[in-house]
């Protein structure tokens, strides 16, 4: 999705902005591009490229940019196709820059009313509007923060914004509409960004804006006021991450880093939130025990990976917890008339926590009736966080790779303390928790075990680097695993996975299964074992090959169309956590065999914030 920084300084600020948008690449872009205003000339001088940071980087090492002030932007195309023109910055009338992310609903008319007006518009996009409504407030006398206030006034949809006035040589103006964006505090020097991790280099002080907020961000300070025209105050954060969170240190891609950090990660989200037999539900904020006191029902919501967290979650809190949980994607919860049960937990869960359509449904959610909203979330600060009544961080650090790895095991191990806090007024046994914490504890080494098993499964993965279709199966809470197993080889390989509960083959995709589709099976030592047995025989009697990851006790030998990964041994309400990072392995190996870009899959982006 795309990237916003901002600077000014009293040295050259190019730097800075390609270093920004290099540590906003992981979240997906098609075209780059600097604006800065030129030290000598005072003009605004303007470098895009569509592709990638570095043809940006190449053309301003053959032409640099010099400039105190500046902005810069990776975009992915919403409106117009990715190609130069359409990159920004949008400059109007040689005076005033724009960098965008969201989208502008209403940008025809707008558009429409200036051309009238005699504006002249060199992009497809709805960006362009911004910087052409701007100037023509500017030219009927306008200053150029009023014009910048009038402008937004006019924008319906969503928007954070940096914007830069040749004239104003001191000055860059920013703002904030449904799409996220920081102010970075230095010294002497400010700067602007939509993602704090692009600022690392240069500060961990970070102003967060509020939806609506409208800044003037100077060399001495910024000055930030509220949509009602009032000064809002702010606090400064320190970023809590670490400064190589966006370095892939010793490892070939993000991901296989990401893949690497569960131990460690799954520390961090345990850190501070478990006694010696329970779970502190202070965890969950101030208002939590007032809260879970009441709760009677669950709905989750969420995207993607999010969402298999989710219905891995259904599992537990129906057993253990013994109410209601309904969980469904955002993009059909949003636009549909849904009925809240009485007394009902909203939980959303995201890595970002700037997904628009979780976000949306989040906003319905709070107008329907529910008992409160619990946001399950990796980034502190995000609107998810900012908007709901309760907020679990996932503490996972920055995920850089697309595909979702560390902030998924990350999302299950608190759901899972959710689940403990709910279970427990709902007469789950004490001994349970205890039992579960032990196991929780236990997670880290577990998991350091079965990343032990990256060697059997980079073998493994040469099987799969030429077949174009695949088929995942599990049973019970291993299905939502089988779905994650198969979105993430779909998404890094571009090999055709889907997933199936195992009991549903009889029922249709029986009919696919021959030599070249290989049928992945996670089949972890539970009650569901035999029944999953029986489902791989009718794969086996149909000629399919399986590759089944199993618990040394399922009993399973390998054979001829049968290869067998053995999984280190869990409680069975872990095994979800267990079996997910051979998947991940696999996956990955497999699209490196395939020589796919594993960390930027093709026509995906890390954070999807619009609609
Ligand atoms: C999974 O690998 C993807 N990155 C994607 O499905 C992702 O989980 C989804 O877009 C939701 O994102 P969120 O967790 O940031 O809300």
């Amino acid at each position: 999705m795309c990237g916003i920084v901002g600077a000014i300084a009293q040295r050259n600020v190019t730097g800075i902005l390609l270093e920004g948008l290099k540590r906003l690449e992981y979240r997906g872009y098609d075209s780059a591009g600097i604006a800065v205003l030129d030290r000598a000339s005072g003009a605004i001088a303007c470098t895009r490229r569509s592709g990638k940071v570095a043809e940006l980087e190449n053309a301003l090492a053959a032409e640099p940019l010099d400039g105190t002030i500046g902005i810069a932007h990776t975009r992915w195309a919403t409106h117009g196709k990715p190609e130069e023109r359409n990159a920004h910055p949008h400059v109007a009338s040689s005076r005033i820059a724009v960098v965008h992310n969201g989208i502008i609903e209403n940008f025809e008319q707008l558009k429409a009313d200036l051309q009238a007006k005699g504006h002249q518009f060199a992009s497809d996009t709805d960006t362009e509007v911004i910087a052409h409504l701007v100037y023509d407030q500017l030219q009927q006398g306008v200053a150029f923060p009023a014009a910048v206030k009038a402008t937004i006034a006019q924008l319906h949809g969503a928007y954070a914004l940096a914007i830069m006035d040749r004239e104003q040589p001191g000055l860059l103006m920013a703002a904030r509409m449904g799409s996220p964006l920081v102010l970075g505090v230095g010294i002497g020097e400010h700067f602007i960004a939509s993602d704090p991790l692009a600022l690392l280099q240069v500060t961990d002080q970070f102003i967060y804006l509020d939806e609506g907020d409208l800044a003037e961000v100077t060399l001495d300070g910024v000055v930030v006021r509220d949509r009602a025209g009032e000064t809002a105050s702010h606090p400064v954060q320190r970023f809590e991450h670490g400064q190589d969170a966006a370095d892939k240190g010793e490892y070939r891609h993000y991901m296989l880093k990401e893949i690497y950090e569960q131990p460690a990660v799954v520390e961090a989200v345990l850190e501070g939130r478990l006694g010696s037999d329970k779970v502190y539900e202070e965890a969950f904020g101030a208002e939590a025990r007032a809260v879970f006191d009441r709760v009677k029902a669950v709905q989750i919501i969420a995207c993607g990976t999010s969402y298999h967290a989710g219905l891995i979650a259904k599992y537990w809190i129906e057993e253990l917890v013994g109410i209601p949980c309904q969980v469904e994607v955002a993009s059909e919860y949003r636009y549909r008339k849904t009925v809240a049960l009485p007394d009902s937990l909203f939980v959303t869960i995201s890595q970002s926590g700037e997904t628009a359509d979780t976000l949306a449904a989040l906003r319905e959610a709070k107008e329907s009736g529910f008992l409160a909203c619990l946001t399950i979330c990796n980034v502190p600060g995000s609107s998810l966080v900012r908007e709901s009544d309760l907020a679990l961080m996932t503490n996972a650090g920055p995920e850089i790779g697309v595909a979702s790895t560390k902030a998924f095991t990350s999302q299950l191990v608190a759901l899972l303390l959710t689940t403990l806090v709910l279970g427990r007024r709902h007469g789950l046994d004490p001994a349970v928790e205890s039992e579960l914490v032990g196991c929780l504890r236990g997670l880290p080494a577990l998991f350091t075990q079965v990343l032990a098993l990256d060697e059997p499964i980079k073998a493994l993965s040469e099987q799969f680097a030429d077949k174009n279709h695949s088929l995942f199966l599990g049973r019970g809470a291993m299905y939502p695993v089988a779905m994650e197993g198969a979105l993430k080889l779909k998404e890094i390989s571009y090999i055709h996975a889907e997933a199936y509960p195992a009991g549903e083959l009889k029922h249709g995709p029986l009919a696919l299964v021959d030599k070249e589709m290989p049928v992945i099976v996670v089949a972890p030592n539970n009650s569901l074992l035999e029944k999953l047995k029986a489902n791989m025989q009718e794969v086996s009697a149909r000629g399919g090959e399986l590759f089944v990851f199993a618990d040394k006790d399922a009993g399973m030998v390998a054979e001829e169309g049968l290869q067998l990964l053995p999984v280190p041994e869990s409680h069975t309400l872990l095994d979800p956590l267990v079996y997910t990072l051979p998947l991940q392995l696999l996956s990955y190996h497999v699209a490196v065999l395939k020589g796919t870009d594993v960390d930027q899959p093709r026509n995906l982006a890390k954070s999807v914030t619009v609609e």
